[in-house]
């Protein structure tokens, strides 16, 4: 499963880039909004950090301002996908441009029908939300086992990418699933280390050394 980083934030990118476990990035308007700098700009300085797959989302809505929009930001850099909502003038959008090989995102995806247009419309990804169906009563991760098994079925090449994944369980829950990519944010990323019995057998392996060591030295 690949990780991808669910942020914008610059520090929370570095410190995942760090680990050495991060494979990618994905933004949204709102992301983007959070960090008060505009699109391109923040997007170039995100391509310098993550060398990976890095989802830029378009804001037009209408597919003649989206077209132009989407090439322009797949100029930025190879790594670049351009991420489009699942609407008419999204899928429209990316089956136009994924034939001149840009690479799309069909993102804000809800159902598997929804996802079967955006592998039809030759998207790299698509990414169903599962927290968000989750706060509706709706189970999320059924979605993403259905989808990863629709395209199974079809031997269709779009990446299932869970987003909105709001908890260690979401992430691991998403893997079982047969999800092909993560997108995490940072907490969560954060989270995934974390284990009681780690921190406590770590304590006891470096006591025990400490003692032996200590006695060793001591006769
Ligand atoms: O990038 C979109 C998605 O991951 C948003 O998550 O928690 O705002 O539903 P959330």
């Amino acid at each position: 499963m690949k990780f991808f980083l669910d942020t914008a934030n610059l520090d929370e990118l570095r410190k995942g880039a760090d680990w050495g476990i991060v494979d990618g990035v994905t933004t949204n308007p709102s992301l983007i909004a959070k960090e008060g700098i505009p699109l391109e700009e923040r997007i170039r300085q995100i391509c310098a950090i993550v060398d990976g797959d890095i989802s830029a989302e378009v804001v037009s809505t209408k597919f003649e301002e989206m077209v132009p929009e989407a090439r322009k930001l797949a100029a930025i850099h190879k790594n670049i996908v351009v991420k489009v909502p699942l609407t008419r003038d999204g899928i429209k959008t990316t089956a136009k441009l994924s034939k001149e090989g840009i690479r799309f995102n069909v993102t804000l995806c809800f159902s598997s029908g929804q996802a079967i247009l955006a592998a039809k419309a030759g998207a790299t990804y698509v990414s169903p939300f599962v927290g968000r169906l989750d706060d509706i009563a709706q189970d999320g991760m059924t979605l993403i086992s259905d989808i990863c098994q629709i395209y199974r079925n079809y031997g269709f090449k779009t990446e299932v990418l869970a987003a909105s994944l709001r908890s260690p369980l979401h992430v691991a829950q998403a893997a079982l699933a047969g999800a092909h990519v993560g997108t995490l944010p940072f907490k969560v990323l954060d989270m995934l280390f974390n284990h009681p019995l780690t921190d406590k057998g770590l304590d006891q392996f470096l006591k025990d050394y400490a003692k032996a060591f200590q006695e060793v030295g001591t006769r």
